[in-house]
């Protein structure tokens, strides 16, 4: 991989995202090489904090978030040395000249990330166009939520759009960074064997799981404006949901894959206020026990301002997409805050043979399912039937699995994190593992349509106890159409 020269502003270096995720990243890529020896990293924030505040608050960041392992100190040193903390309100226009002399310090190409509110990226972008500091070489990276709803969305990247060009802009959606979420383009588009079953003739129903043993996490301000389906649907689950359903992209070009995923969100079937209840579980976690560990409930989190919120901390949906290749097939999404485990896996589970030959009463078992664990313990299994063996057993079939778990197959040392990808993409100028505008708006469609529904409903949330798989509605709405959820979970 060629290490590109640039220098990297980081807007917004001393909050939660940059301490836990970004800085660690960079260290990674910096540990394996990938860092240009003369990139510099400008840390920009309001705090005022100097230098060696600064380092020394990245540092304890670093090893907090890293595993001990893989601290290199020598690297450490080399990376801090990159590192420079700039002081700036990022509302003030007139603090944007010295931030100016700072960049031309160099005339590396600048790549400006922002982890602040998606409501001022327009005015970061004009100050530093207005400073002289972009240029057609720049990149930007948004960091998610872009906006509250489609209005929203379409306000910011109208802003954006003023001084940057699509090419030049980098939407975050970080379960695309992961390399189990890229491994489906492999699975998907390098496997023929796949490639000629996926479709209606052969798929009867997929699950798509994303769901977290932590709660809010100190985020209760942020979370009880988004809620479960504004935080995770609007953007990881479907963008999971058009990975699998997408039709072959004609190559692995950015805009090539982004088309076949604006398809496939173009064709998703509008849930309005008739199918709602049918098609859409919300839920809300109470108090109860994750893991051993009890729990308070969402309302009576220590952040909590508002013992009567309705935001749900959990979804579920059964969504369809109206195009040739998946007509009839419901895809059952779901994601929750506090659940049993934390688990990212997606099913397909193939439908029956045409014309059944065993015994009556096994029928039920002839079914082949496709387990793609996305996280954790990384890997594919292929559910298949195979005769029990014993000669008192006669043709019995059994369900086993041909699995493949990629840390025992390929000994892999690490997987690298979702954030070190994308910088890597950023560098290298890639768009493929980003989201575009128009995906960001497709989807918002979708799904303002769904909160609009709650909205005129009023309705609150069902409760669920910490610790569990969602409000028991969540498994009688598949249990309805004759299905279950994966019984691994
Ligand atoms: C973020 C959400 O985008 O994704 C969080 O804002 C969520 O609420 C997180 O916890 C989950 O990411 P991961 O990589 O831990 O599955």
């Amino acid at each position: 991989v060629a290490k590109t020269k640039c220098d990297i502003a980081l807007f917004g270096a001393q909050g939660d995202l940059a301490l836990r995720k970004l800085f660690p990243a960079l260290y990674q890529l910096d540990k394996a090489n990938l860092l240009a020896p003369q990139l510099r990293i400008l840390g920009l924030a309001r705090s005022p904090i100097d230098q060696e505040n600064f380092l020394e608050t990245v540092r304890i960041h670093l090893r907090k978030f890293t595993p001990t392992s893989e601290i290199d100190e020598t690297v450490l040193a080399r990376f801090l040395s990159r590192l420079f903390y700039f002081r700036i309100d990022f509302t003030d226009s007139t603090a944007y000249q010295a931030l100016h002399q700072k960049l031309s310090e160099t005339d590396n190409p600048l790549i400006c990330y922002f982890a602040t509110p998606a409501a001022i990226y327009g005015e970061i972008c004009k100050n530093l166009h207005n400073a002289g500091s972009i240029n057609k070489q720049t990149r930007i990276v948004l960091e998610k939520p872009i906006g509250y709803d489609l209005a929203s969305s379409k306000t910011i990247n109208d802003a954006v759009a003023k001084y940057f060009t699509e090419e030049q802009v980098y939407r975050i959606d970080h379960y695309l960074g992961k390399e189990t979420v890229q491994n489906l383009i492999a699975l998907r588009f390098a496997n023929s064997l796949f490639g000629s079953q996926w479709d209606h003739n052969h798929i009867d129903h997929i699950e798509i799981t994303v769901a977290e043993t932590i709660g809010i996490e100190h985020r209760w301000g942020y979370f009880d404006r988004a809620g479960q389906l504004r935080d995770m649907v609007q953007n990881h689950l479907l963008q999971l949901l058009c990975l699998i359903a997408m039709d072959p992209p004609n190559d692995l070009s950015a805009d090539s894959i982004r088309d076949e995923k604006v398809k496939v969100l173009k064709a998703l079937k509008p849930i309005d206020t008739h199918s709602l209840n049918h098609h859409v579980i919300r839920g809300q976690y109470c108090a109860g026990s994750v893991q051993g560990e009890p729990v308070p409930g969402y309302l009576d989190e220590s952040d909590s301002q508002n013992a009567q919120s309705c935001t749900e901390t959990f979804v579920a949906i059964k969504a369809q997409i109206c195009n040739w290749r998946w007509a009839n097939v419901p895809f059952y999404l779901r994601t929750g805050k506090r659940m049993a485990e934390k688990l990212s896996q997606i099913i397909i589970h193939f439908k029956r043979p045409p014309h059944y030959i065993f015994a009556p009463e096994q029928r039920d078992i002839v079914e082949n399912k496709l387990i793609i664990r996305l996280q954790p313990d990384e890997g594919i299994s292929l559910q298949v039937l195979t005769k029990d063996q014993g000669l008192e057993k006669g043709m019995r079939l059994k369900p086993g699995p041909l699995k493949l778990n990629f840390s025992d197959t390929f000994h892999t040392q690490r997987i690298p994190d979702a954030y070190e990808r994308l910088f890597l993409e950023v560098m290298q100028g890639s768009q493929y593992l980003f989201v575009r505008r128009d995906e960001i708006e497709y989807a918002w469609v979708w799904c303002d349509q769904i909160i609009n529904g709650w909205l005129s409903q009023n309705a609150r949330p069902q409760k669920y106890p910490a610790g569990s798989w969602g409000p028991i509605s969540s498994i009688a709405m598949i249990t309805l159409d004759g299905k279950s959820w994966h019984e691994d979970s």
